[in-house]
């Protein structure tokens, strides 16, 4: 089968189509032919040796957390009647998507609603769940004015609808593009400020019409989130972390904290019992999008061939919602 293989980490040029065997299900998998292949912003950070829960701890090494296509075999102890039936391997450790054929733990292989195609199915996937995980993780009373960073990316433009959908005061986001702006206002956004300004937070209290910030969905990480503080309600305002899309931590004092009232939360689609989580989170947002409550956000169809071209349209920002793969 063609794949594509990483001999080290590096650049986009690190990604090698390849013919490997077809791999077999152990006890307790499945294979699945893959239809769609979703690719991430991690998969750059793996790629380039920058992702440590998914380093490599091997190479070769394949790329990828999911995929969406149909299985061709199961191993022992797997239930015979998933041959043919479509599925959505979410790989929560280990990566490997990026090929015609992923064994998967039957577990971390999720049911696929029938009106929803696999192109739109792995587009929505993971960053879809991941965005209902990180709204519920913020305990939104329905009313609260929020901010989200980011807000073009795919998991940013899940959790615009999302919180939408959900009932929320002012939704004020982030992006870097005026084509990202628009697109984040198309989703629901208030106001849209370009992040791409060095000071952007000294914006967000014009913003907020003389509101005061209650969440804060922070996925850029470095200087800015300490930068927000100020804007934030005091005794209640916090803070869900769960990207650093900067590479570098969020830069926030646990003095200011406490001086505000404020609180700091964290949100890891990867910690020990997550895939059960992931997997509701999953079935969840694939049920929205089968109901045509949830859009999902294709930015582009790519060839498996071209999955390094893909990578440098996700580093150089270009991407607007999910880039998808197919073999
Ligand atoms: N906690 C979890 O379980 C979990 C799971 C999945 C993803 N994540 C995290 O969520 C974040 C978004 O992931 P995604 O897959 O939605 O990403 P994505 O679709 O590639 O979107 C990322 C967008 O963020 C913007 N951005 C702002 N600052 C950036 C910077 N310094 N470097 C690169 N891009 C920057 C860019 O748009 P502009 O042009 O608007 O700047 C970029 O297009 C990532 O940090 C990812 O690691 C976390």
């Amino acid at each position: 089968m063609r794949a594509i293989v990483m001999h080290e980490v590096g650049g986009p040029e690190a990604l090698v189509l390849e013919e490997i065997p077809v791999p077999t299900a152990g006890p307790g998998e499945v294979v699945v032919r893959t239809e769609a292949i979703g690719t991430h912003f991690a998969d750059t950070e793996v790629r380039a040796g920058k992702y440590l829960p998914a380093r490599p701890e091997s190479l070769p090494a394949g790329v990828g957390f999911e995929a969406v296509g149909v299985v061709t075999e199961t191993g022992a102890g797997v239930d015979p009647a998933l041959l043919g039936r479509r599925r959505a391997v979410v790989l929560l450790a280990g990566a490997g998507t990026y090929a015609e054929y992923v064994a998967a733990p039957a577990a971390a292989a999720l049911p696929v609603p029938d009106g929803v195609g696999s192109v739109d199915a792995v587009a929505v996937g993971l960053q879809a769940a991941v965005a209902l995980g990180v709204l519920r993780a913020a305990r939104l009373d329905g009313s609260e004015s929020i901010l989200i960073e980011a807000a073009a990316g795919a998991v940013g433009g899940y959790l615009l609808q999302l919180a939408r959908e959900h009932g929320v005061g002012r939704i004020v986001a982030t992006a870097g593009t005026p084509e990202k702006r628009e697109h984040a206002r198309r989703l629901g956004a208030d106001v849209v400020i370009d992040h791409g300004v060095p000071d952007w937070p000294a914006r967000v209290p014009e913003a907020l019409d003389g509101g005061e910030l209650d969440v804060v969905f922070e996925s850029i990480g470095g200087a800015t989130a300490g930068q927000l503080l100020g804007a934030m309600t005091p005794a209640s305002g916090r803070i869900v972390f769960y990207g650093m899309l900067a590479a570098k931590p969020p830069e926030i004092a646990p003095t200011d904290l406490l001086a505000r009232g404020l609180s700091l939360i964290g949100f890891g689609g990867r910690a020990g019992t997550e895939l059960e989580r992931i997997r509701s989170l999953h079935a969840e947002v694939l049920d929205r999008v089968a109901a045509g409550r949830l859009r999902p956000l294709v930015d582009s169809v790519m060839p498996l061939a071209e999955a390094e071209a893909a990578h440098r349209r996700l580093e150089e920002r270009r991407g607007i919602g999910k880039i998808v793969l197919t073999p």
